[in-house]
């Protein structure tokens, strides 16, 4: 594993509003690293990211963010405008203005992008307009055109059919394969995180209470050993 890490984070805690959300959070994560986050609802997967991301003030603890690695933040629900669909991604990567872009170049790359999600023939619809798996696609093509180290992705295929999962999950692992992308992302399938996770962290209220690499994770035994209530999440989610 490379030394460098993207982010740490050092007894981390977060509170939104009078509620105590994360705490005493550890965690470093190296480039290259396919971190997936597990953890029934409300356990602090989505709060984690925006931390992650630079979203949330801190309120204990300390974080450290790689300054020469990019960001890119995927939300679950797209936060897309009512501009063409290639206008979305033009305006998304312009607006970096870390990129230093002029409005033409970020066309070109936004014209590149929607042909790499496989989004070209629908390039002057409305981004609105499009199926719920096509305007994932093109968020996703969003995020990749500012060309990040890291992506943060909550529930990137939770919304979607069985077809569109697939399609978006594959694009997910092209780029986790392709470049020296770290991929963090939240995840309710466990199918997913076996096929595209080189490490699970375990949420529960808050806290981690596993961090582990994938085969150990999936592991029954070696999990039971290492996170009872991990191996209980995981049970409670296959059977
Ligand atoms: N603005 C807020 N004010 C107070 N509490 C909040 C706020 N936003 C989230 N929370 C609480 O923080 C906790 C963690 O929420 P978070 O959205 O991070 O969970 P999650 O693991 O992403 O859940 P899910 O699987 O449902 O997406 C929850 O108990 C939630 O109620
Ligand atoms: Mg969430």
């Amino acid at each position: 594993m490379n030394s460098r890490a993207v982010v740490q984070l050092q007894n981390a805690g977060v509170k939104l509003g009078s509620a105590t959300v994360l705490t005493g959070i550890d965690l470093r994560i190296a480039p290259g690293e396919r971190v997936a986050l597990l953890g029934s609802n409300g356990s602090g997967k989505s709060t984690l990211l925006r931390l992650l991301q630079g979203l949330l003030p801190l309120a204990s603890g300390q974080v450290h963010r790689d300054p020469n690695s990019r960001l890119a933040m995927l939300f679950q629900r797209p936060h897309l405008l009512r501009i063409s669909a290639l206008n979305n991604v033009t305006l998304g990567i312009w607006l970096d203005r870390s990129l230093g872009l002029s409005w033409r170049q970020a066309r070109e790359r936004a014209v590149q992008a929607l042909q790499r999600v496989g989004l070209t023939a629908v390039a002057q619809q409305g981004g609105r307009q499009l199926s719920g798996g096509q305007q994932q696609r093109l968020a996703l093509a969003r995020a990749w055109a500012r060309q990040p180290d890291v992506l943060l992705l909550d529930e990137p295929t939770a919304s979607l059919d069985p077809y569109a999962k697939r399609e978006v999950e594959n694009l997910i692992a092209e780029f986790a394969q392709g470049e020296a992308l770290t991929l963090i992302w939240a995840s309710h399938n466990l199918g997913q995180v076996k096929r595209l996770a080189s490490r699970v962290i375990y949420l529960e209220a808050g806290r981690v209470l596993a961090d582990l690499p994938v085969d150990v994770f999936f592991n029954a035994s070696a999990l039971a050993e290492h996170s009872p209530q991990a191996h209980a999440f995981v049970q409670g989610e296959i059977s």
